[in-house]
Order: structure tokens, then sequence, then C-alpha cells
């Protein structure tokens, strides 16, 4: 098994026990009441994950989803940097660990990582989860608050997932603040909306300005083509649905598909993709139609036949947030 399947492998396993745990009717309604909480969107000043209940729900119905986002931004980002593994990890409001989950199924070996979460109930979970999966390695699990005087200790790399959506705008930017003077690689992930994606902007932004290039999702790090308010640029991850999420939302789909958007911005030099797939590859007959994001700072429709050749076999396997051309 690769190391990705068995990072996503362990952590079913480990979110399955934690259910076992939990009476299903207690479950459902600790996500009903997170999903309404999240849903209020306004930050409120106080921790949504109160106690182990709500800690517990949001690690079987979230997380699962969470740490695919993220490991698929990662693993464009370290396709843009190939050779490069962060000898060093912070996770800011890494709740019960999703990212610190996904960069043990990206790059190899283990790191000192730091996850920073105001939410003790989530720390303490995210401790029990960790100890399931040896290759996590050395977690700390420390407490802390993210405002306008937040300082973090240096680290090769600083994910930031699903957060920016929980603060107010102040805090926003004292996070990407420090998130820049702190790392060398800076990952930030928001859900796949119009609101995430402008959220992605503004810390991207913030980030050039302090010196960073961008690596994955955009071929450049000029500024975003698209108009602001005609679409917004997001990807899609495939997340195998549990039984807590067939009890909270029915239907039978054995999965479902976790919109996001993102930006990985690092202070070294990388190799970001010449084009990136920026919607569902449209497959017709005998061709295939791309809509790219292209490193000449425009959004272009691409329609490959099957005159191409070997491109055309490669359009027919090409997905939704891919590098085009592929990677070699
Ligand atoms: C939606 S969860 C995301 C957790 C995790 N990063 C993930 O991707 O699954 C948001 C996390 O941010 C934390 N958080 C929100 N506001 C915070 C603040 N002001 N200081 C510290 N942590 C905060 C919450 O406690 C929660 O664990």
């Amino acid at each position: 098994m690769n190391l990705s399947a068995s990072a996503a492998e362990s952590l079913r396993t480990a979110l399955g026990d934690l259910l076992d745990g939990l009476p299903p009717k207690q479950a459902s309604q600790a996500v009903d009441r997170l999903i309404a909480s999240y849903r209020g969107a306004t930050p409120t000043g106080a921790p949504i994950l109160r106690d182990r209940a709500d800690v517990a729900a949001y690690a079987a119905y979230r997380m699962p989803a969470t740490f695919e986002a993220v490991r698929s931004a990662l693993e464009a980002f370290a396709d843009a940097a190939p050779g490069w593994t962060p000898d060093s990890h912070v996770d800011v409001g890494g709740g019960t660990g999703a990212a610190t989950w996904a960069v043990s199924a990206t790059w190899e070996g283990t790191r000192p990582v730091t996850v920073l979460d105001w939410a003790e109930p989530a720390l303490a979970l995210g401790r029990e989860i960790a100890a399931a999966h040896p290759p996590l390695g050395d977690v700390r699990w420390q407490r802390a608050r993210i405002n306008a005087s937040l300082a973090l200790e240096s680290a090769d790399l600083v994910t930031v997932s699903y957060v920016l959506n929980e603060l107010a705008a102040p805090d926003r930017a004292a996070l990407v603040d420090a998130a820049a003077s702190a790392a060398q690689a800076v990952v930030i992930v928001e859900p796949g909306t119009p609101d995430g994606y402008a959220r992605v902007i503004e810390a991207r932004d913030r980030l050039i300005a302090a010196g960073f290039r961008v690596a994955a999702p955009c071929p450049h790090s000029a500024a975003c083509p698209i108009v602001p308010g005609s679409d917004w640029c997001h990807f899609s991850a495939r997340v195998s649905r549990s039984s807590l999420h067939r009890q909270v939302k029915g239907g039978s789909l054995p999965y479902e598909d976790e919109k996001f958007s993102y930006v990985a911005a690092v202070r070294f030099p990388v190799s970001p993709a010449p084009s990136r797939v920026v919607r569902r590859p449209q497959i017709r007959k005998g061709q295939v139609l791309l809509d790219l994001c292209e490193a000449e700072e425009r959004l272009s429709r691409t329609t490959v036949t099957k005159r191409h050749g070997e491109l055309y076999k490669a359009a027919r396997d090409a997905d939704w947030g891919d590098a085009w051309p592929p990677l070699s």
C-alpha cells in the first residue's frame, strides 16, 4: 500500500473505532449542532468544538474530507517542489490533526510537528487518534489562540486548513503574516465556495507581498485572472462516506466530493505546473475539452482531439486539478 493510501486507511480505522464508542443518536445530534454552528459563519469569539461529543462528531464527520482536501493540495505542491521535504511542521487551528495526517501521507519520514488550537477537546482527541498511526511521529498538541499578537515558532511548513473561515478579518491577516514570518512554505486550504476562494486570494496576495511565490495551484504568482465575482477557483477531492455520513445525510452513494480552494506558497525556487485544469474535463466523442489556467496569466479552453495522439490519451486521463500537460 502506498504512503497516502496507508494514512487514509489508518485514519478511517481510527475514526471508525471512535464512533464505535458513541451512541449513533448522540453522534448525529452533535453533527447537526455543528452544521448549525458552521452555518452561523460569524466568528463567535469562543470555540465551536466545546466538548468530546462535538469533537468526535467533527472528527468522524468532517476530518476525512478535510484530510483529503489537504492531501490533494499537498500533492500538487509536492509535484511543484520535487526533492523538497518539510523537516518541521506547524499546523495552526489544527483541531484533530487532519493536516498532520495529510503531511504524513505526502512525504516519507517523520518530522517534529506542532498542532495549535484553542479547543482543548480537539487537541485531546487528535492526540488519541494519532496514537494509532506511528508514521505521524513526534506531535506536540498545544493550546493557542489565534489573534493579532500571534507569533509562530519557525518551521519549514505551516498549514492552515479550514480555519480562516472561523476568524475575523484582522485575525486572518495576523495569522497569514505570522505564517509568512515563520515558514519556508505555507499551505492554506478553505472550503471551495466563493467566500472560501476570496479568503484564499486575500492570503495569496499577502504571502506574495511578503516575498513568497506560488507553487500550486496557480502556474504563476501574478494576479489571479478570474474577474472578481464572476467565478471562483476550486477543486474537488473524493471522500469515502462513513456510516455516520449516511445516517446524517441519507442517500446511498459510497462517496462524496469535497470542494476546496487552496494556495501553496514558498520562499524557495519551485516549478509550478505550466497550466492547471480548473474544471472537470468534458469528454466528447473523439475529443476532450480542458479549461485551463495558464502560465501566461489567463484562462483558456483547449480542445484535444484524437489527432493529438499521446496527448489525447493523456487528456482522457486528466482530472480536475491536474497539471497540464501532465508532468512526466
Ligand atoms: C473547521 S476546524 C478545522 C480543523 C482542522 N484544521 C481540519 O482541517 O480539519 C477549525 C479549527 O480552528 C480552530 N480555531 C478557530 N478559531 C480559533 C482561534 N481564534 N484560535 C485558535 N484556534 C481556532 C477551531 O477550534 C477548530 O479546531
